[in-house]
């Protein structure tokens, strides 16, 4: 029911389903159903939950008792139809593949309560591109966690072209009673906020790098100690897998909002260096 959300279905429990589950049961008020397709998957996500929360007792930023009514608020299913009509808010949290999230919305569409709020936290795939599918764009949007949502504060919450007001009050009060702070993209666009305003400067890092202006060494010292980012462009991007970055970009150049890869990206991803997890992307790392 559109109105006070209790109870929030996340589809998909893998890096961010998971914890995006788990940071709405922390907040104590909501009722919330964790979805998998893949055998094995919730309970991989319950350990790692558990490990999450048992370290946190450790370290005493919570009590043991809150921990556990976070874990049990958390009910596992891999029934999305079930899942759904349950409801009143869902994030779909699959792998960032348009058919596999399509289906799922058309699902959602069928099964959910029609004033459910029905949100996407993929990171490229526009609200606008999902919406119709439920039969009632209103009351869809994006919600952009970001990884590990245990840590980082921020929700991107974008509007698309049909998405409602009254969605937007709801998903923005839903992000800050999960003690996360929401930001409003009032009109949709690739990208949302942090990632354009991210791109644009790894652009240029990569401009500056390929010109032979700077090292990558000195580019990231630059806007560290310049701008005062905790890690320079050439870190992040090799913390965060060169692939993944490569693969927004070619998206991004295909949807027609921006340009293609760099030649310095593209060599290293198709050479298999892939950054940190790889041991050798910008930088070389310890395996
Ligand atoms: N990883 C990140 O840093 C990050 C950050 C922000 C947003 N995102 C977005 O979050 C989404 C999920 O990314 P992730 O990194 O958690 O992916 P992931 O691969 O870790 O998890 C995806 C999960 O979806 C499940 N799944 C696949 N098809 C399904 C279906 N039909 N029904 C139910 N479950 C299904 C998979 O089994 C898997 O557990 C993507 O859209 C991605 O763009 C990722």
């Amino acid at each position: 029911m559109m109105g006070e959300i209790q109870s929030v279905t996340v589809v998909g429990a893998g890096t961010m389903g998971s914890q995006i589950a788990l940071q709405s049961a922390l907040a104590g008020r909501y009722q919330v159903t964790l979805v998998d397709a893949v055998p094995g998957q919730l309970q991989r996500a319950r350990a790692n939950n558990t490990k999450l929360v048992d370290r946190a007792v450790e370290k005493g930023r919570m009590t043991r008792e809150q921990a556990d009514a976070a874990l049990s608020r958390i009910k596992d299913s891999a029934n999305l139809e079930q899942a759904a009509k349950t409801a009143d808010l869902v994030i779909e949290a699959v792998i960032e593949d348009f058919d596999t999230k399509s289906k799922v919305f058309s699902e959602l569409g069928m099964h959910a309560d029609e004033d459910a709020i029905i949100a996407s936290n993929s990171s490229t795939i526009a609200i606008s591109r999902l919406a119709d599918l439920t039969g009632n764009p209103a009351r869809c949007c994006n919600m952009h966690f970001f990884h590990p949502v245990t840590v980082m504060q921020l929700c991107e919450v974008v509007k698309g072209p049909k998405t409602s007001d009254t969605t937007i009050q709801a998903a923005t009060t839903f992000v800050k009673n999960i003690d996360r702070t929401p930001v409003v993209l009032k009109k949709e666009i690739w990208g949302f906020i942090v990632n354009r305003i991210l791109f644009a400067a790894s652009e240029e890092a990569m401009h500056l790098l390929e010109g032979g202006h700077a090292s990558a060494e000195d580019i990231d010292i630059a806007v560290q100690k310049g701008l005062n980012w905790p890690m320079g462009p050439f870190h992040l991007l090799d913390f965060s897998g060169l692939d993944i970055f490569y693969g927004a970009m070619k998206d991004r150049h295909r949807q027609g909002e921006g340009a293609d890869a760099p030649e310095v990206l593209r060599k290293l991803v198709e050479d298999g260096n892939l950054g940190r997890k790889t041991g050798k992307g910008f930088f070389e790392y310890e395996k």
